[in-house]
Protein backbone atom coordinates (compact mmCIF):
# COMPACT_ATOMS: atom_id res chain seq x y z
CA UNK A 1 0.00 0.00 0.00
CA UNK A 2 1.30 3.26 -0.79
CA UNK A 3 1.58 6.72 1.40
CA UNK A 4 2.17 4.53 4.23
CA UNK A 5 5.54 4.66 5.87
CA UNK A 6 7.81 1.65 5.11
CA UNK A 7 10.62 2.32 7.59
CA UNK A 8 11.23 5.18 10.09
CA UNK A 9 14.28 6.10 11.51
CA UNK A 10 13.86 8.80 14.72
CA UNK A 11 17.34 10.68 16.00
CA UNK A 12 19.48 7.26 16.07
CA UNK A 13 22.94 7.53 16.99
CA UNK A 14 25.80 4.84 16.77
CA UNK A 15 29.08 5.57 17.66
CA UNK A 16 32.38 2.56 17.23
CA UNK A 17 34.89 3.62 20.04
CA UNK A 18 35.28 7.53 19.45
CA UNK A 19 33.61 7.48 15.86
CA UNK A 20 30.19 8.79 15.49
CA UNK A 21 28.78 6.63 12.48
CA UNK A 22 25.47 8.21 12.93
CA UNK A 23 24.89 10.82 14.49
CA UNK A 24 20.87 11.59 15.31
CA UNK A 25 19.61 10.44 11.95
CA UNK A 26 16.10 10.41 10.76
CA UNK A 27 14.59 9.61 7.85
CA UNK A 28 11.30 7.71 6.56
CA UNK A 29 10.95 5.72 3.59
CA UNK A 30 7.51 5.13 1.77
CA UNK A 31 5.54 2.04 0.95
CA UNK A 32 6.41 0.85 -2.47
CA UNK A 33 9.49 3.42 -3.33
CA UNK A 34 12.79 3.86 -3.74
CA UNK A 35 14.26 5.61 -1.11
CA UNK A 36 18.37 6.41 -1.52
CA UNK A 37 20.78 7.11 1.20
CA UNK A 38 23.54 9.14 -0.63
CA UNK A 39 26.96 9.70 0.76
CA UNK A 40 30.47 9.27 0.82
CA UNK A 41 32.73 6.78 1.50
CA UNK A 42 32.66 6.68 5.70
CA UNK A 43 29.13 8.60 5.76
CA UNK A 44 27.17 6.02 8.03
CA UNK A 45 25.40 4.72 4.73
CA UNK A 46 26.38 0.69 5.60
CA UNK A 47 25.60 1.55 9.58
CA UNK A 48 22.33 2.73 8.48
CA UNK A 49 21.59 -0.58 6.81
CA UNK A 50 23.55 -2.84 9.54
CA UNK A 51 21.18 -1.23 12.62
CA UNK A 52 17.88 -1.64 9.79
CA UNK A 53 18.88 -5.44 9.56
CA UNK A 54 19.19 -5.95 12.85
CA UNK A 55 23.03 -6.68 12.25
CA UNK A 56 24.02 -4.31 14.88
CA UNK A 57 22.33 -2.20 17.72
CA UNK A 58 21.55 1.08 17.97
CA UNK A 59 22.86 3.48 20.33
CA UNK A 60 19.74 5.85 20.92
CA UNK A 61 16.64 6.53 19.11
CA UNK A 62 14.23 4.67 17.38
CA UNK A 63 13.41 2.41 13.90
CA UNK A 64 10.72 0.57 12.41
CA UNK A 65 10.19 -1.09 9.94
CA UNK A 66 6.21 -1.66 9.10
CA UNK A 67 5.98 -0.38 12.48
CA UNK A 68 7.72 -3.12 13.99
CA UNK A 69 10.49 -2.27 16.32
CA UNK A 70 13.47 -3.42 15.07
CA UNK A 71 15.63 -3.42 18.24
CA UNK A 72 12.54 -5.14 20.56
CA UNK A 73 11.69 -7.57 18.06
CA UNK A 74 14.75 -8.60 15.12
CA UNK A 75 13.11 -11.65 14.48
CA UNK A 76 9.80 -10.54 13.15
CA UNK A 77 11.95 -7.71 11.29
CA UNK A 78 14.01 -10.48 9.44
CA UNK A 79 10.95 -12.32 8.02
CA UNK A 80 9.94 -9.02 6.30
CA UNK A 81 13.17 -7.72 4.98
CA UNK A 82 16.04 -8.79 2.75
CA UNK A 83 19.39 -7.50 2.63
CA UNK A 84 21.89 -7.21 -0.39
CA UNK A 85 24.66 -5.40 -1.22
CA UNK A 86 28.51 -5.02 -2.40
CA UNK A 87 29.91 -7.77 -1.19
CA UNK A 88 27.87 -10.67 -2.74
CA UNK A 89 27.36 -12.94 0.37
CA UNK A 90 27.29 -16.11 -2.06
CA UNK A 91 29.41 -19.48 -1.95
CA UNK A 92 31.55 -19.34 -4.35
CA UNK A 93 32.08 -23.07 -4.65
CA UNK A 94 28.35 -23.60 -5.02
CA UNK A 95 26.56 -23.21 -8.61
CA UNK A 96 24.10 -20.16 -8.47
CA UNK A 97 21.30 -22.57 -8.45
CA UNK A 98 22.23 -24.64 -5.15
CA UNK A 99 22.84 -20.71 -3.41
CA UNK A 100 19.31 -20.11 -3.86
CA UNK A 101 17.70 -23.40 -2.71
CA UNK A 102 20.45 -23.67 0.40
CA UNK A 103 19.28 -19.89 1.46
CA UNK A 104 15.20 -21.32 0.52
CA UNK A 105 16.66 -24.03 3.72
CA UNK A 106 17.38 -21.47 5.32
CA UNK A 107 14.14 -19.75 5.38
CA UNK A 108 12.75 -23.57 6.36
CA UNK A 109 10.68 -24.04 2.81
CA UNK A 110 10.17 -27.53 1.51
CA UNK A 111 12.35 -28.39 -1.05
CA UNK A 112 10.09 -28.84 -3.50
CA UNK A 113 9.36 -24.90 -2.93
CA UNK A 114 12.87 -23.91 -2.78
CA UNK A 115 13.59 -26.16 -5.81
CA UNK A 116 10.62 -23.94 -7.33
CA UNK A 117 11.63 -20.56 -6.20
CA UNK A 118 15.27 -20.78 -7.17
CA UNK A 119 14.25 -21.56 -10.64
CA UNK A 120 11.97 -18.88 -10.52
CA UNK A 121 14.56 -16.40 -9.79
CA UNK A 122 16.86 -17.74 -11.82
CA UNK A 123 14.88 -17.05 -14.78
CA UNK A 124 13.44 -13.64 -13.47
CA UNK A 125 17.39 -12.68 -12.59
CA UNK A 126 18.65 -14.13 -16.14
CA UNK A 127 20.81 -16.70 -14.81
CA UNK A 128 19.63 -19.61 -16.24
CA UNK A 129 21.68 -20.06 -18.62
CA UNK A 130 24.83 -20.19 -15.67
CA UNK A 131 22.25 -21.84 -13.33
CA UNK A 132 24.18 -24.82 -12.91
CA UNK A 133 28.02 -23.39 -12.75
CA UNK A 134 29.39 -22.69 -9.63
CA UNK A 135 29.79 -18.88 -8.64
CA UNK A 136 33.43 -18.37 -9.07
CA UNK A 137 32.80 -18.64 -12.66
CA UNK A 138 30.70 -16.06 -12.59
CA UNK A 139 31.61 -12.42 -13.68
CA UNK A 140 31.02 -9.46 -11.29
CA UNK A 141 27.09 -8.23 -12.49
CA UNK A 142 26.20 -11.92 -12.42
CA UNK A 143 27.27 -12.17 -9.24
CA UNK A 144 25.27 -9.07 -7.70
CA UNK A 145 22.50 -10.51 -9.21
CA UNK A 146 22.78 -13.69 -7.55
CA UNK A 147 23.19 -11.85 -4.23
CA UNK A 148 19.82 -9.82 -5.26
CA UNK A 149 18.33 -12.88 -6.39
CA UNK A 150 19.26 -14.68 -2.74
CA UNK A 151 17.93 -11.68 -0.67
CA UNK A 152 14.53 -12.31 -2.27
CA UNK A 153 14.40 -16.20 -1.61
CA UNK A 154 11.66 -15.41 1.07
CA UNK A 155 9.38 -12.59 -0.54
CA UNK A 156 10.06 -9.90 1.49
CA UNK A 157 8.42 -6.83 1.49
CA UNK A 158 11.00 -4.68 2.39
CA UNK A 159 14.59 -4.56 0.71
CA UNK A 160 18.05 -3.33 1.35
CA UNK A 161 20.54 -2.89 -1.37
CA UNK A 162 23.48 -1.69 0.46
CA UNK A 163 25.47 0.07 -2.35
CA UNK A 164 24.47 -2.54 -5.10
CA UNK A 165 26.17 -1.42 -7.70
CA UNK A 166 30.07 -0.19 -6.65
CA UNK A 167 32.21 -1.67 -8.83
CA UNK A 168 30.46 -2.69 -11.64
CA UNK A 169 30.86 -1.96 -15.40
CA UNK A 170 28.56 0.38 -16.94
CA UNK A 171 26.50 -2.38 -18.70
CA UNK A 172 25.97 -4.46 -15.70
CA UNK A 173 24.88 -1.11 -13.48
CA UNK A 174 22.44 -0.79 -16.11
CA UNK A 175 21.20 -4.07 -15.70
CA UNK A 176 20.87 -4.26 -12.03
CA UNK A 177 18.94 -0.99 -12.07
CA UNK A 178 16.23 -2.71 -14.76
CA UNK A 179 16.18 -5.39 -12.09
CA UNK A 180 15.98 -3.04 -9.35
CA UNK A 181 12.93 -1.13 -11.39
CA UNK A 182 11.12 -4.43 -12.41
CA UNK A 183 11.21 -5.47 -8.04
CA UNK A 184 9.64 -2.08 -7.43
CA UNK A 185 6.71 -2.14 -10.07
CA UNK A 186 5.81 -4.99 -8.55
CA UNK A 187 5.12 -3.26 -5.08
CA UNK A 188 8.43 -3.80 -2.87
CA UNK A 189 10.08 -1.10 -0.93
CA UNK A 190 13.12 -0.53 -1.23
CA UNK A 191 16.33 1.27 0.55
CA UNK A 192 19.21 1.34 -1.48
CA UNK A 193 22.62 2.96 -0.54
CA UNK A 194 25.04 4.72 -3.29
CA UNK A 195 27.39 7.05 -3.86
CA UNK A 196 26.49 7.85 -7.39
CA UNK A 197 24.31 10.67 -8.00
CA UNK A 198 23.65 9.15 -11.34
CA UNK A 199 21.97 5.90 -9.67
CA UNK A 200 20.16 7.94 -6.99
CA UNK A 201 18.68 10.22 -10.01
CA UNK A 202 17.73 6.95 -11.88
CA UNK A 203 16.49 4.45 -9.23
CA UNK A 204 15.25 6.68 -6.15
CA UNK A 205 11.76 8.19 -5.63
CA UNK A 206 13.41 10.31 -2.57
CA UNK A 207 16.94 10.98 -1.44
CA UNK A 208 18.69 11.58 2.40
CA UNK A 209 21.99 12.65 1.97
CA UNK A 210 24.42 11.58 4.75
CA UNK A 211 27.69 13.43 5.60
CA UNK A 212 29.85 12.49 8.73
CA UNK A 213 26.79 10.70 9.98
CA UNK A 214 24.37 13.31 9.78
CA UNK A 215 21.44 14.19 7.30
CA UNK A 216 22.96 17.45 5.79
CA UNK A 217 19.71 17.36 3.15
CA UNK A 218 16.49 15.45 2.07
CA UNK A 219 13.65 15.34 -0.94
CA UNK A 220 13.08 14.21 -4.26
CA UNK A 221 16.59 14.14 -7.13
CA UNK A 222 14.34 17.07 -8.78
CA UNK A 223 14.21 19.06 -5.58
CA UNK A 224 18.00 18.51 -4.44
CA UNK A 225 19.19 19.46 -8.16
CA UNK A 226 17.25 22.59 -7.92
CA UNK A 227 18.72 23.05 -4.61
CA UNK A 228 21.86 22.55 -5.93
CA UNK A 229 21.31 25.42 -8.78
CA UNK A 230 20.70 22.97 -11.73
CA UNK A 231 22.97 22.56 -14.77
CA UNK A 232 26.34 23.43 -15.57
CA UNK A 233 27.58 24.53 -19.55
CA UNK A 234 30.96 23.89 -20.30
CA UNK A 235 33.09 25.39 -23.71
CA UNK A 236 35.99 26.51 -24.97
CA UNK A 237 36.68 28.32 -28.06
CA UNK A 238 38.71 28.31 -30.88
CA UNK A 239 40.64 31.17 -30.43
CA UNK A 240 41.87 31.17 -27.17
CA UNK A 241 42.48 35.29 -27.28
CA UNK A 242 38.93 35.46 -27.50
CA UNK A 243 37.77 33.69 -24.21
CA UNK A 244 38.02 36.72 -21.78
CA UNK A 245 35.33 38.16 -24.52
CA UNK A 246 33.55 35.01 -24.90
CA UNK A 247 33.03 34.69 -21.12
CA UNK A 248 31.94 38.40 -20.79
CA UNK A 249 29.11 37.29 -23.68
CA UNK A 250 27.70 34.28 -21.94
CA UNK A 251 27.93 35.76 -18.07
CA UNK A 252 24.27 36.89 -18.50
CA UNK A 253 23.25 32.95 -19.14
CA UNK A 254 24.36 32.02 -15.56
CA UNK A 255 23.65 32.88 -11.75
CA UNK A 256 27.00 33.15 -11.20
CA UNK A 257 30.06 34.76 -12.70
CA UNK A 258 32.02 32.16 -15.47
CA UNK A 259 35.05 30.43 -14.56
CA UNK A 260 37.70 30.57 -16.96
CA UNK A 261 40.44 27.55 -16.80
CA UNK A 262 43.42 28.57 -18.37
CA UNK A 263 45.58 25.48 -18.84
CA UNK A 264 42.26 23.23 -20.46
CA UNK A 265 40.39 26.60 -22.17
CA UNK A 266 36.85 25.51 -20.49
CA UNK A 267 34.66 28.44 -19.65
CA UNK A 268 32.05 27.39 -17.02
CA UNK A 269 28.65 28.52 -16.21
CA UNK A 270 26.99 27.21 -13.24
CA UNK A 271 23.90 27.00 -12.78
CA UNK A 272 22.13 28.02 -15.75
CA UNK A 273 18.53 28.21 -15.22
CA UNK A 274 16.95 26.00 -18.38
CA UNK A 275 19.55 24.22 -19.53
CA UNK A 276 18.60 23.64 -22.86
CA UNK A 277 17.35 26.95 -24.06
CA UNK A 278 20.20 28.55 -21.96
CA UNK A 279 22.61 26.61 -24.59
CA UNK A 280 20.71 27.52 -27.69
CA UNK A 281 21.11 31.27 -26.42
CA UNK A 282 24.87 31.35 -25.76
CA UNK A 283 25.65 29.60 -28.78
CA UNK A 284 23.48 32.34 -30.69
CA UNK A 285 25.22 35.00 -28.61
CA UNK A 286 28.93 33.79 -29.05
CA UNK A 287 27.91 33.39 -32.80
CA UNK A 288 26.51 36.84 -33.21
CA UNK A 289 29.86 38.13 -31.74
CA UNK A 290 31.79 35.93 -34.09
CA UNK A 291 33.11 33.82 -31.69
CA UNK A 292 33.82 29.58 -32.95
CA UNK A 293 33.32 27.61 -30.44
CA UNK A 294 35.45 24.44 -29.79
CA UNK A 295 33.36 22.54 -27.55
CA UNK A 296 30.23 22.56 -26.02
CA UNK A 297 28.42 20.48 -22.94
CA UNK A 298 25.37 21.08 -21.22
CA UNK A 299 25.36 18.92 -17.54
CA UNK A 300 24.33 18.39 -14.34
CA UNK A 301 26.32 18.62 -11.58
CA UNK A 302 28.15 15.32 -10.01
CA UNK A 303 28.14 14.32 -7.12
CA UNK A 304 31.36 15.59 -6.28
CA UNK A 305 29.65 19.27 -7.43
CA UNK A 306 27.02 18.22 -5.05
CA UNK A 307 28.76 17.79 -1.98
CA UNK A 308 30.47 20.51 -2.52
CA UNK A 309 27.61 22.53 -2.48
CA UNK A 310 26.70 21.08 0.41
CA UNK A 311 29.60 20.90 2.22
CA UNK A 312 32.21 22.70 1.11
CA UNK A 313 34.10 19.02 0.52
CA UNK A 314 33.95 16.83 -2.17
CA UNK A 315 33.48 13.36 -1.35
CA UNK A 316 37.25 12.37 -1.23
CA UNK A 317 38.09 15.71 1.19
CA UNK A 318 35.12 14.38 3.13
CA UNK A 319 36.60 11.04 3.45
CA UNK A 320 39.82 12.13 4.81
CA UNK A 321 42.01 10.89 1.15
N1 LIG B 1 32.63 -1.97 13.00
C1 LIG B 1 33.19 -0.76 12.99
N2 LIG B 1 34.17 -0.42 13.85
C2 LIG B 1 34.71 0.81 13.87
N3 LIG B 1 34.35 1.81 13.04
C3 LIG B 1 33.38 1.55 12.15
C4 LIG B 1 32.76 0.26 12.07
N4 LIG B 1 31.83 0.32 11.10
C5 LIG B 1 31.89 1.55 10.58
N5 LIG B 1 32.81 2.30 11.21
C6 LIG B 1 33.11 3.71 10.95
O1 LIG B 1 31.89 4.42 10.94
C7 LIG B 1 31.87 5.39 9.90
C8 LIG B 1 30.72 5.11 8.96
O2 LIG B 1 31.01 3.91 8.26
P1 LIG B 1 29.99 3.24 7.23
O3 LIG B 1 28.64 3.21 7.84
O4 LIG B 1 30.59 1.96 6.81
O5 LIG B 1 30.03 4.31 6.05
P2 LIG B 1 29.58 4.14 4.51
O6 LIG B 1 28.84 2.87 4.37
O7 LIG B 1 28.77 5.35 4.22
O8 LIG B 1 30.85 4.15 3.71
C9 LIG B 1 33.24 5.33 9.25
O9 LIG B 1 34.06 6.30 9.85
C10 LIG B 1 33.71 3.94 9.58
O10 LIG B 1 35.13 3.89 9.62
MG1 LIG C 1 29.16 1.28 3.09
Amino acid sequence: MSGEIAIAVEDVSKSFGKTEALKRVSFQAMTGKVLGLLGPNGAGKTTAVRILTTLIPLDSGNATIQGINVSAHGAQIRKIIGLAGQYAAVDEYLTGRENLELVGGLYHLARKEARSRSKELLFKFDLEDAADRQVKTYSGGMRRRLDLAASLVNRPPVLFLDEPTTGLDPRSRIGLWDSIRSLVSEGMTVLLTTQYLEEADQLCDNLVVIDHGQVIANGTPDELKTSLGGDLIEFSVIKRELSQHAAEVVAKFALSAPTFESESGQITLRPVGDGTHSLANLVRALDESGIAIAGLALRRPSLDEVFLSLTGNSPDEANGN
